[in-house]
């Protein structure tokens, strides 16, 4: 047998889509019907309105409001859905649809995944890392045994709808954890989105990606542009395991594990590319100066470059659980410039050693001090952990 699996999809961005304007979303559906899987805030800012007017569009659109946060990012949250799903006698045709952050985007991927042996799926995120990210990726995922991401997919979308203007409700914290991935981003492949971002950081965090307007819709739509580029060579991963859209995703997941999920997911990721920068420089391969910049970027953001919990224990566990997850290669990606990654294919390069002796070293007093002032909030939710 010769089985070939293509998938196309489309991603649509502008401001009013899953608001003031869903007739492409209607249009899209047509006469399928539709599930829309959202949370309770999202249901009230949006969720509600979207709806109504889409049932006057003439949809057969069913509503399903579930707490979906990182700690109910599960199976059973996904069987959920898929209960609800044969409740409402959705059929192999028919449409899943997720509205709202990266997490109802992961579990409603797994959830089109398995309903039926898989259904079409729309998303339509309305946070920063569901419109660059999450939203506009193919992989779903839900958290298992202590692990996040343990389970997943490779379930891609049949439509995106990005609508820039629902991020004006989103808190500053969560603008800033999305702003993380667009920092990647930037880091990875485009030093103009990087000096962009640096340059309109505050605005674009105090307007809810809404000011300077232009320049905050064309900043979303590079991000979505450069991830879609990464992905598409190697969009089931079958490739390769080295891939630069891994940078801040080594050591991350482990120290949200560790916070309990006090750390968001951009707060963590932050803190990883962080922690990859210093490894660059220490291997030669980062200019110092670019490992500054790069830093710089991040505390502008307002995000977290260190963590207490980032200890020895920590750096050891990310390296061996990552080495079995990349098939036995750490593959860790470290910014060689603002723009370009280098990939370290085995941490024997530098040595565990080395890594866990940069960590004090990821806390000179003039950062500690400035980690100290930001962000308030991260330590308000790790007290309360
Ligand atoms: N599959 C992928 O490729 C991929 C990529 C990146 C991240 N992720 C996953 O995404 C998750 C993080 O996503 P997230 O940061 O969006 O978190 P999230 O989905 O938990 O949403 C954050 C919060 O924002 C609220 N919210 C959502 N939209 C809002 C709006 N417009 N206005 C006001 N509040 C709003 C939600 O109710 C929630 O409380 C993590 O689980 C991460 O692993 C997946």
């Amino acid at each position: 047998m010769d089985c070939v699996y293509a998938r196309r999809f489309d991603v649509a961005v502008r401001r009013g889509l899953a608001s003031d304007q869903p007739r492409e979303l209607s249009t899209w559906i047509g006469n399928r019907r539709m599930l829309l899987i959202t949370t309770p805030t999202v249901y009230r800012l949006y969720g509600e309105a979207l709806y109504r007017k889409l049932l006057e569009l003439g949809v057969d659109v069913t509503v399903h409001v579930a707490q979906l946060s990182e700690r109910n990012k599960t199976l059973s949250t996904v069987a959920n859905i898929c209960d609800v799903a044969a409740v409402a006698g959705l059929g192999r045709r028919d449409v899943f649809a997720a509205l709202g952050g990266g997490v109802c985007c992961d579990v409603v991927s797994v959830a089109a995944s398995l309903y039926r042996r898989g259904v079409p799926y729309v998303t339509i995120p309305s946070t920063l890392i569901g419109q660059i990210d999450a939203g506009v990726g193919i992989k779903g995922a839900v958290n298992a045994n202590g692990r996040k991401n343990e389970l997943g997919c490779y379930w891609p979308p049949e439509a995106v709808f990005v609508d820039p203007s629902l991020l004006r409700s989103l808190s500053r914290r969560h603008l800033r954890s999305g702003s993380a991935e667009l920092a990647k981003i930037a880091i990875i492949a485009d030093p103009a989105l990087f000096e962009d971002l640096y340059e309109h950081a505050e605005l674009l965090l105090d307007s809810g990606y809404s000011e300077p307007q232009r320049r905050a819709d064309a900043l979303i739509e590079r991000a979505i542009e450069l991830i879609l580029a990464e992905l598409e060579p190697n969009c089931f991963e079958d490739q390769s395991y080295e891939r630069s859209l891994d940078l801040g995703h080594t050591f991350s997941p482990r120290l949200e594990e560790r916070t309990h999920y006090a750390l968001l997911h951009g707060e963590a990721v932050a803190i990883d590319i962080a922690l990859s920068c210093r490894i660059g420089t220490e291997l030669g391969w980062l200019d110092p100066n670019d490992s500054r910049r790069i830093l710089s970027l991040l505390l502008r953001l307002g995000l977290p470059i260190d963590h207490v919990q980032l200890d020895h224990r920590l750096v050891r566990d990310a390296i061996d659980v990552t080495t079995r997850h990349r098939a036995g290669h750490l593959n860790l990606p470290i910014p060689s410039s603002i723009g370009s990654i280098r990939i370290l294919q085995d941490a024997g390069a530098i040595g565990t050693e080395k890594i866990c002796a940069i960590l004090p070293r990821t806390r000179p007093r003039r950062e500690r001090s400035r980690l100290r002032r930001v962000p308030r909030e991260l330590h308000k939710s790790e007290r309360n952990s």
